[in-house]
């Protein structure tokens, strides 16, 4: 009786997910540039009550520029599990491909990361600089990595705990790193050394093992990247990894201020903020905290802009 209901409770998700199921909207107006968003774990491109909220209301805030979500799979379910389980480098590849063959994007775009989708379009702006990416947005971004996970969307509490406990113990280990998404941004402060080398997708954008030069310049081809920290989060740790800061090497107490980092010289966010490119928005809330009003009075702006 119990599964019934489950599974029929399943069936209406679908039914409401695949009706729903629109990653592109707007496009009338062609006088704005448009918007690419891309969604944090645990979510997918378009559900109402989430991206596809934030879809709507950004068609209607710059009267109907063209917005796309992505979508990893081509379905509800394989996007939502790409959020775990297929690694970012080819994820950002998939993107960067979708993105090449729209030719509403052609002329450039603004983008829009929400969590762990932050850092993964600062990997599209830097491996892909065709369309070339105007102002990037990172809700709750991740981009010094996480160390914990204190709690994650749409898991059950068990799974979660596992997860936590594989990071904790073998985040580096090869087949963890081709098989869950959250540990090629595990970023362990006692072990540096150990995510350099073994991180597959961080420590690579983050030019910490090699120093890729087209990794700088793309970024630095921005017109903006502007960073929104949650004060009060309690699913990114450490918070200040979403403006781009993380513990002093060798403890997990101490912050280093980002202008002390290797990170802020070797991928140019030096240049970046002497060129006022760099922008630090603090919101108070949780993860993802994001009212319409802050939206419509931080946010629309940025994208308005000529
Ligand atoms: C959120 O964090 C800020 C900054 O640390 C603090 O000033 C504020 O009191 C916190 N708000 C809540 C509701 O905890």
């Amino acid at each position: 009786m119990c599964r019934l209901i489950i599974i029929l409770l399943l069936l209406l998700i679908l039914i409401v997910g695949y009706l729903w199921w629109k990653p592109t909207a707007g496009g009338s107006n062609s006088e704005v540039l448009p918007v690419l968003l891309w969604h944090g774990m645990g979510d997918t491109c378009c559900l109402p009550f989430s991206l596809g909220a934030f879809m709507e209301l950004i068609v209607a805030q710059t009267k109907g520029t063209y917005v796309r979500s992505v979508e990893i799979g081509g379905n509800m379910v394989m996007d939502w599990e790409s959020g775990f389980f297929i690694h970012p480098n080819e994820q950002v590849d998939y993107v960067c491909k979708q993105l090449l063959a729209d030719e509403k994007m052609a002329k450039g775009y603004n983008a829009i990361g929400f969590s762990q989708g932050g850092q993964f379009l600062r990997a599209v702006a830097q491996r892909c600089p065709q369309p070339p990416m105007r102002t990037l947005i990172t809700f709750g971004g991740q981009h010094q990595g996480v160390f914990g996970l204190p709690s994650c969307p749409t898991l059950s509490v068990e799974a979660c705990a596992y997860i936590s406990r594989l990071l904790t113990s073998a985040a580096y280990a090869t087949a963890v790193q081709e098989q869950l998404v959250q540990a090629t941004y595990w970023h362990d402060p006692l072990m540096e050394n150990n995510y350099r080398r073994g991180s597959t997708f961080l420590a690579d954008i983050n030019n910490e093992l090699y120093l890729n030069v087209f990794y700088t310049e793309n970024l630095n081809k921005l017109k903006k990247f502007v960073m929104v920290k949650f004060l009060n989060d309690t699913v990114v740790q450490p918070k200040d990894s979403q403006w781009f800061e993380f513990y002093t090497s060798g403890q997990d107490k101490v912050i280093q201020p980002l202008k002390d980092s290797k990170v802020y010289e070797n991928l140019g966010l030096n240049k970046m903020q002497r060129d006022g490119k760099l922008v630090f928005l603090g919101v108070e809330g949780d993860h993802l905290s994001i009212s319409k009003a802050w939206f419509i009075q931080n946010i629309v702006p940025l994208l308005l802009e000529k």
